[in-house]
């Protein structure tokens, strides 16, 4: 028989999730299995999405027999242990394909040449791992043909980041802790799709695109080892997730703004505690908290809600019926940054915060803001990174 010169290739987008109820703490570091259960909400990918293409050849031998990793244009290892595990149980379950069916191509024991990149800043806590992971996962997923459902594929998204299982999911979605020691009931669940709260909003402020200092994985290796603050923590989240999925079910804000704001607090009081304590709020991201708390003292009921992941960028959610206050409450800080509307806000000086020292400090440390909706999970598209002769694009 011929042997099989075809350049196959599949592509998808994956999209970032900033959780409410956040993964902090393994409890198998190898397994990458959490402590706690979490809860994110799946943004929009017009605004953040990594797209990647996955494409394998047996003619891909000759020149790179290994597997390839070409991200933001620069070559990367795909020999990491996390990459490692990913790409052997995908291939372990497109070979069982094989095995059942000869007619198949051996898709499984060819190279893989994969491509891909973010429309906005890698590691800048900003979950691109998160996107990076998902959208690695259902790329190969489609490129074999897999037939597995987005759970079983969750719960390989996850061996590669904890966070990337909930972004192969839109809407909100759950990643449930799971109890099983080899770790297949560990996976992520849709809690909601975006449409029963589409009002629903999201608004970053990018305090800094920088590399973060400590990475998630090192800094709760850190804390589950010496904070004590983080055993109070896991007792608070499984009361926390039954409140907050039924804030998002009722569309109760009130409660949703409450449950991620302490939430937020909670997890960043526990870096604080860790030995040595991790820092990734910065004065900018404080000027963030006391602006939405001005906002919601001054509203008399709360308008928005702030957290933050594993670095300085503040993530507002809010409804966007209170798009109006909330703007006119920002805009002498944030007018003329990258992102934030122009021009027909001039009128709303009259209407700001009053704050000067929050006004100055979000001014000087804000670069730009990212205006953004919940969104869909991964989606299949036509638009290669990797062309029919396997050459990036
Ligand atoms: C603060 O998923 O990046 O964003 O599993 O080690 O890759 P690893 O960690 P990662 O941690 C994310 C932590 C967080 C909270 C969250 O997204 O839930």
């Amino acid at each position: 028989m011929a042997s099989d010169q075809r350049i196959y290739r599949a592509s998808t987008t994956a999209p970032v999730n900033i959780a409410v109820i956040k993964y902090w703490g393994k409890r198998d570091p190898n397994l990458n299995l959490p402590t706690n259960d979490s809860l994110s909400i799946t943004l929009s990918q017009s605004d953040l999405r990594t797209h990647t293409t996955a494409s394998c050849s047996s003619t891909y031998r000759a020149s790179t027999p290994s597997d390839s990793l070409l991200l933001n244009g620069k070559t990367e290892p795909l020999t990491t242990p996390r990459s490692i595990v990913c790409l052997r149980s995908l291939r372990a379950l497109r070979s069982k394909l094989e095995s059942e069916n000869p007619e198949l191509p051996k898709l499984s024991t060819y190279p893989l040449r994969i491509a891909s990149s973010n429309n906005f800043p890698t590691a800048a806590g900003l979950a691109s791992s998160a996107a990076g992971f998902a959208a690695l996962i259902r790329a190969i997923a489609d490129l074999y043909e897999l037939p597995q459902d987005p759970r079983t594929l969750s719960v390989i998204a996850r061996q590669g980041s904890g966070s990337a299982c909930r972004s192969l999911f839109g809407g909100y979605v759950a990643w449930d802790a799971g109890v099983r020691e080899d770790g297949l009931d560990s996976c992520a669940r849709v809690v909601a799709s975006r449409s029963p709260w589409p009002e629903m909003r999201a608004l970053i402020l990018v305090a800094s695109a920088a590399q973060k200092d400590v990475s998630s994985t090192a800094g709760m290796q850190t804390t589950v080892k010496t904070s004590g603050l983080f055993r109070q923590r896991l007792e608070d989240v499984p009361r926390r997730m039954k409140e907050m999925e039924r804030a998002i079910l009722m569309r109760d804000f009130e409660t949703f703004a409450e449950i991620t704001r302490r939430e937020s607090n909670s997890f960043h009081a526990t870096c604080l505690d860790t030995d040595p304590p991790i820092f990734y709020l910065n004065e900018t991201s404080k000027m963030a908290i006391r602006a939405v708390e001005a906002m919601n003292k001054e509203a008399g009921m709360a308008v928005a809600t702030y957290t933050f992941d594993a670095g300085p960028n503040c993530v507002i959610y809010y409804l966007e019926m209170e798009w109006n206050f909330i703007a006119a409450k920002l805009h002498v800080a944030l007018k003329g940054k990258e992102g934030w509307p122009k021009g027909s806000m001039s009128d709303l000086s009259g209407l700001r915060m009053g704050n000067e020292r929050v006004e100055e400090g979000l001014n000087s440390g804000v670069s730009r803001v990212i205006m953004t909706s919940v969104g869909e999970g991964p989606i299949s598209v036509q638009d290669h990174l990797i062309d029919e002769h396997g050459k990036p694009v």
